[in-house]
């Protein structure tokens, strides 16, 4: 609704209309979506209401169409009042009416104070590149541009694509970023994020320049950054270009699968259950095994931690790449290792977004590697410096575009979930 406001050209509307279609007239379910469904079926069926929509033809998805009418009037009523359309009236009575029977504890107030806030970007710089992305309530910003500029300075390029002395001078990276993103990241109503010492160039080279290649740092040996902070006293994802050459990047999140997997009766949408995004007790854990201290503890009306890295990048002041993905605290890694499969590594979008993943957050001490992405004698070599290696079927599902320098798009669509490239 803001963005429209600001930059729209298409009458609101209108910009809703495909979606109360779908809503209204059911769209057939990919095989992705019926496995989701499938392996979700107990937890979704908990709950009445979400379980009359999500669970409604199970386990035959695939031959019915998915129908969402509750939705559908929802969107038809945000078609025709905008923002007051969800935060008020009929919608919100019926969010309110929904914590009433759960015993949640949102009220009218609550929507009443809340609004969208226009931040500025964090932007920083990779090689020739312009790197312009999210900052606080999202880590995910900072930390990119932290992680790229470790990877300058390190010359990761130097190194064979995902072979040990790349690997493991990318997650001693990206160790150090996350224990970074532990203490010193917040809300930055709530909190004053030292943003310009976190990515001042001094303060990242003394950072990053013990790192050894085939050094394996014990987690518990990296602690977070200090400085002194002598300034004034932080899942769905598109990558858009359209034929004037703007560009979203737009990663909007309920966080968990299924989010709370509960759906407001009568308006048939999710709550989120975003309240894991903020950090309960110092060095306790949420659901992506993040820790975080005061910077994220929980506060009224205060916004949580996210990783989200909604992603544009300039070559010579014009418009090269963009990207962004799901996937919790695995975003801002995904994000940076695809950066570098295209600058570093030369690979086209699909490629890159292809290409098997790593990712280190410090805590858990453990190295997240993609199933089939190491060899035996590589496992075994990570293994005898020190890596923890855990396997995960994959990481990251991201949806990028590179804008080839005769103009044409390149779009990389990951393969791992849903996704899909389409030109209009
Ligand atoms: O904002 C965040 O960092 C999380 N709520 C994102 C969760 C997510 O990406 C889940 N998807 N796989």
């Amino acid at each position: 609704w803001e963005v429209h406001k600001k930059f729209g050209s298409l009458p609101w509307d209108q910009l809703l209309a495909p979606a109360i279609d779908l809503a209204e007239n059911g769209f057939e379910v990919s095989v992705y979506m019926s496995d989701m469904l499938i392996r979700y079926h107990e937890k979704l069926s908990g709950f009445e209401e979400t379980s009359k929509i999500f669970q409604k033809d199970y386990p035959n998805f695939l031959t019915k169409k998915f129908i969402q009418k509750d939705l559908a009037q929802t969107l038809k009523i945000i078609a025709k009042n905008g923002r007051d359309g969800f935060y008020k009236g009929k919608v919100a009575q019926l969010i309110i009416n929904e914590m009433n029977s759960g015993t949640g504890i949102i009220s009218q107030t609550d929507l009443d104070n809340y609004s969208s806030i226009w931040r500025d970007p964090i932007i920083g710089y990779f090689k020739n590149h312009k790197i312009i992305s999210m900052g606080p309530p999202s880590s995910g910003g900072i930390a990119l541009v932290q992680l790229l500029n470790g990877a300058e300075q390190l010359e990761t390029k130097k190194y064979n694509h995902n072979s040990l002395e790349y690997i493991n001078t990318v997650t001693e990276i990206e160790s150090r970023v996350y224990a970074d993103r532990a203490t010193h990241l917040g809300d930055p109503d709530y909190y004053n994020v030292p943003q310009a010492s976190l990515l001042n160039k001094d303060y990242l080279f003394n950072r990053f320049n013990e790192i050894k290649s085939t050094i394996k740092t014990p987690s518990s040996e990296i602690k977070e950054g200090s400085f002194d902070i002598n300034e004034s006293n932080e899942t769905t994802h598109f990558s858009i270009v359209d034929k004037f050459g703007n560009a979203v990047s737009i990663t909007t999140t309920i966080n968990g699968a299924y989010g709370s997997k509960v759906v407001v009766e009568g308006a048939g949408f999710l709550l989120n259950n975003e309240m894991d995004d903020f950090s309960v007790k110092p060095g306790y854990p949420n659901m992506f095994g993040l820790v975080g201290g005061e910077a994220n503890a929980i506060e009224p009306n205060k916004r949580m931690l996210s990783s989200m890295t909604p992603t544009i990048i300039e070559k010579d002041n014009n418009l090269y790449m963009v990207l962004g993905t799901p996937g919790g605290s695995t975003i801002i890694t995904s994000v940076f290792q695809t950066i570098l499969n295209v600058i570093d590594y030369g690979m086209g979008m699909q490629e890159a977004v292809d290409s098997k993943k790593f990712h280190h957050q410090w805590l858990p001490d453990v190295l997240v590697v993609e199933e089939k992405t190491l060899s035996d004698e590589l496992n075994k070599e990570l293994t005898d410096i020190g890596h923890k290696i855990v396997n995960r079927s994959s990481l990251g599902r991201m949806d990028c575009i590179l804008i080839n320098e005769d103009g044409s798009l390149d779009g990389g669509a990951d393969k791992r979930g849903d996704n899909t490239a389409i030109g209009y």
